[in-house]
């Protein structure tokens, strides 16, 4: 199974998205590759730096756009789970990992820009969705949301509007522990005795069984 986090725009938590779903199956005694498409590198550096004893996926540093799809498949084909997390900017990078996910999961973040970006990459799904006859599964989701604010709910709205790549009901909240963990040397899952680290990891959690992973 290859899961991509893919969105044009920057900073709307690909890869802190894709490393929580790489500790979250290892937990649930999976293999995993987490690979890495973006040259910032975030993620990769992020799982090398967890503390001692915390799993780590394998991470494979993919940059190369004409190779990716076809190394995407090899890694498939030797992991339980595949977990991209995507690059901002490069449309090659979104095509190459689009034409071989089965899983396609679009965060966003409640601002107009975002949503301009997010337009961008829903419609390169639906041109390869038509391509690949529904092989590809996709999930818009809303992430580092503010409660109850007007954009918010203009967000919502934008999102609802693409019926074929329906948004989830779990919503991500801004939360300065979710920023903090990478700087912790963990995930939201290896706090012990932290309430508020815990309430997110199982934010993330119920977000994963919703996309149905
Ligand atoms: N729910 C959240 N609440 C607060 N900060 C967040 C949240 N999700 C991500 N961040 C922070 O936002 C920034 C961008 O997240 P990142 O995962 O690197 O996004 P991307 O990979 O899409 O560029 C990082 O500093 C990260 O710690
Ligand atoms: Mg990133």
């Amino acid at each position: 199974m290859i899961v991509v986090f893919i969105n044009l725009k920057g900073g709307c938590a690909k890869s802190t998205s894709a490393v929580h779903l790489s500790r979250w199956l290892l937990n649930k005694n999976q293999s995993v590759a987490l690979v890495d498409t973006d040259p910032l590198s975030t993620s990769s550096i992020w799982v090398k730096n967890l503390e001692q004893g915390i799993p780590q996926p394998q991470v494979f540093q993919l940059t190369n756009p004409q190779a990716l799809s076809q190394e995407l498949v090899k890694l498939g084909e030797q992991f339980n789970a595949v977990v991209v997390d995507g690059a901002s900017g490069s449309t090659e990078i979104q095509q190459a990992t689009l034409q071989v996910a089965h899983l396609g999961l679009i965060p966003a973040q409640p601002s107009i820009l975002d949503l301009a970006a997010t337009d961008q990459t829903l419609q390169t799904i639906r041109q390869t969705q038509g391509q690949r006859q529904s092989e590809l599964k996709a999930f818009t989701f809303l992430v580092r949301v503010t409660p109850k604010s007007v954009l918010l709910e203009e967000a919502q709205e934008v999102l609802q509007s693409y019926p074929d790549i329906p948004l989830l009901s779990v919503k991500i909240p801004q939360r300065q522990v979710i920023a903090d963990a990478m700087g912790q040397n963990k995930t939201l899952f290896d706090y012990q005795g932290d309430r508020n680290a815990k309430a997110m990891g199982r934010c993330y959690e119920k977000l994963f069984q919703e996309a149905g992973l």
